[in-house]
């Protein structure tokens, strides 16, 4: 949660502000509570933060007119430590005022490390864990500036301490790494050697703060604990940015005469396409025409480049009124992008970015699901498909509980994990664990490059393009279907299935992104419900088999964007309790299985009856043509034929549509709800 942006651009291009502002509006989805940027420029340090959205802060912003500065740091935070607050809010800045931080992740030994520096005379404004970060970072950093330079290198100093990871060998050691650039601007080259010696990219006068900052970064990065993103700036290094990460995301985006950080790539799409990720345990030091990235030991790291796939134009509301309403719509696209392009010469199913062996997957015995959230529903929508299409078992569990229940994961276990963002903490420390197991991973996430995807054996991309709602919808239908791809390529591979009866099941998946387009063209009767039932209390959803996992996910949608109590259960569970809840009026939602599955169509329209005698008002999500629900329902939400297995890929579009409509009809805000944040990069 938390999204940072930082900016570096050339001295006279006073843009830095404008562009870290832009970057937030994209990144603000991760998170709302407050935002805050700072701006570097010759002759200090401009800081300016304000409660709730970003709105606010540009609003702050425009009455203090005119900002300029060649380098900026900006965060839109969800709080963890403290309420939101202009105190907590981020940017952080050392007491002198000279340093400003913003902050991804949790410092988990902040409590320790503020009594430490509490004693030290440190005062802290906020409640935050960042807090202590920049006034780590501002004491290493004056212990730094007084190591005196070396008159040959004219930037780093004599021997130090070297418990403290310094001395003349570290000191040179940084002014090399320094000079260990990434040039990706040949042009700037020339100009940067002239500039300095050691250092090109960073201007000579801010050359001995940044190379303190940068060794000031690198050695409080081993008395953090936790996660972390971090940005850093300072007064007197205005050019330069200073960043670290562990488990948090940062990648840079490499520009013209001119550099972007984000935490995700988003951030600076509509300036340019590339860009590299920084690892674990990583900092950078960014110039306007130089990136460097640094292990934590001081040496040179070759980062990973990534081409950005997603277009900025994509991650813009681009007419409609929400984004949310924008991505229920962009679902034909997300499935048939995620369909595209799997099929080689012979018609064989390939799934290039799968690098695990087809005799390792011959051998596997058990797949487990692990995700959170709308994913989680997915896996469990996947589980119906894959047991019945490859004969394997397979457990779908909540990312943060499976590796608290010690469970049985062995060599010959695939685990699948499912995120949009692939950013989701517990599902990683899930990976992580799997992994250590000797399980293989492979990941279905949305997003190239993220930690996840990086983190896994093998990646299968959805290819929904960014998704900017908090509510999950197109990621949702985009992770069943690269679930199918990836069960049906199982089946071919382990021989449960025909090519030509594999065809047959890719054909049939083919045709659903038309059919969504139909659900969504009628989506206006849904609408109409919607807002009929803007003052209800609560909700019930029902559904078996395939519909119940999509019961639940209607469910969430409801409980998310209409803060309405909303509760998903499998339709066969109603008689064991649940029932005791109808009462007169009850809303209940009820998603029916198609009447070519007799016996559960004939099982689910019981349900509906016993909820209709006991006063519920029934509606009812069910196909064309079948007649059996009219007589039990009130409402009836009608859906093109398809297959049983297919079916989750069109009947949770109405659920999708009824939520954001009842939130939209109640004034409620359906992109950003409250509390909420897009990724949740915390445990
Ligand atoms: O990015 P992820 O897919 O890993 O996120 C998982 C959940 O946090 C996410 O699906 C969440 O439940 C959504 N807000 C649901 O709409």
């Amino acid at each position: 949660m938390c999204g940072i942006v930082g900016h570096v651009g050339a001295k006279d291009s006073d843009r830095s502000l404008q562009v870290v502002l832009d970057g937030l509006s994209r990144l603000e989805y991760r998170g709302y509570d407050s935002a805050g940027v700072a701006v570097g420029a010759t002759g200090g340090l401009n800081v300016v933060k304000s409660v709730g959205k970003l709105a606010n802060l540009k609003a702050e912003l425009e009455k203090l007119g005119e900002l300029p500065g060649r380098c900026a740091i900006g965060h839109t935070r969800w709080a963890t430590h403290g309420i939101p607050s202009v105190e907590n809010a981020h940017p952080h800045t050392s007491l002198d005022g000279a340093l400003a931080l913003v902050h991804n992740g949790i410092i988990e030994n902040a409590t320790a490390l503020r009594q430490e520096l509490t004693r030290d005379g440190f005062e802290f404004v906020s409640d935050t864990d960042t807090e202590v970060v920049v006034h780590l970072l501002a004491r290493t950093l004056v212990e730094e500036l007084r190591r005196p330079m070396p008159e040959d290198e004219g930037v780093t100093g004599v021997a130090g301490d070297p418990s403290l990871g310094g001395g003349a060998e570290d000191a040179a050691g940084v002014a090399q790494d320094l000079d260990r650039n990434l040039d990706h601007d040949q042009a700037a080259t020339s100009d940067a050697k002239n500039n300095s010696l050691l250092t090109p990219g960073i201007p000579a006068d801010s050359l001995p703060t940044a190379a303190a900052l940068t060794r000031a970064m690198r050695r409080i990065m081993s008395e953090l604990h936790g996660t972390f993103t971090l940005l850093a700036v300072h007064e007197d290094a205005p050019g330069v940015v200073v960043a670290a990460r562990r488990s948090s995301p940062l990648v840079i985006g490499l520009g013209e005469g001119e550099n972007f950080l984000g935490s995700d790539a988003l951030a600076f799409a509509q300036y340019t396409r590339r860009a590299i990720e920084v690892g674990q345990d990583e900092l950078a030091v960014v110039t306007p025409t130089h990136v460097t990235v640094l292990d934590i030991h001081g040496n040179r790291t070759e980062p990973k480049t990534l081409e950005v796939d997603f277009s900025a134009d994509r991650a813009t509301k681009d007419g409609w009124p929400t984004f949310m309403e924008k991505e229920i719509n962009e679902q034909p696209r997300a499935i048939a992008d995620t369909l595209a392009n799997r099929l080689d010469a012979e018609g064989f199913l390939t799934l290039d970015e799968l690098r695990i062996p087809a005799e390792v997957l011959r051998t596997v015995d058990k797949m487990v699901i692990i995700a959170c959230g709308t994913a989680a529903y997915a896996g469990q929508v996947a589980r119906y498909a894959i047991e019945h299409w490859c004969r394997i078992p397979v457990e779908v569990e909540l990312a943060h509980e499976f590796r608290y229940r010690d469970p049985v994961v062995t060599e010959k276990t695939l685990v699948v994990a499912i995120s949009q963002s692939g950013e989701t903490m517990d599902t990683i420390m899930a990976i992580r664990h799997a992994r250590e197991q000797g399980a293989k991973v492979v990941a279905v996430v949305n997003t190239p490059g993220s930690t996840i995807s990086r983190e896994s054996d093998a990646v299968l991309l959805t290819h929904a393009g960014p998704e900017i709602a908090v509510a999950s919808t197109k990621a949702f239908t985009a992770q069943i279907t690269a679930t199918y791809i990836l069960g049906l390529y199982l089946a071919q591979v382990r021989g449960n299935k025909f090519i030509d009866e594999i065809q047959d099941y890719l054909d049939k998946l083919a045709e659903i992104p038309a059919k969504v387009e139909d659900v969504i063209s009628r989506g206006e009767g849904v609408r109409q419900a919607a807002r009929m039932l803007a003052d209800t209390a609560s909700v019930i959803f029902l559904g078996r088999h395939v519909g119940f996992p999509v019961a639940m996910e209607g469910a969430l949608k409801l409980k998310e964007l209409a803060y309405i109590h909303a509760e998903g259960f499998a339709a066969g569970e109603l008689k064991h309790g649940p029932i005791a809840l109808i009462e007169d009026g009850q809303p209940v939602i009820i998603v029916v299985p198609t009447p070519r599955r007799p016996e559960l169509h004939r099982k689910v329209v019981s349900n509906i009856q016993e909820v209709r005698a006991r006063g519920a008002r029934t509606l009812v999500i069910a196909e064309d043509g079948d007649e059996a629900v009219n007589e039990c329902a009130d409402v009836v939400f009608r859906v093109p034929p398809a297959p049983t297995l297919y079916a989750p890929l069109l009947a949770v579009v109405p659920l999708q549509i009824f939520a954001c409509e009842l939130a939209t009809a109640k004034g409620l805000d359906v992109d950003q709800p409250r509390n909420l944040a897009k990724s949740v990069t915390v445990e």
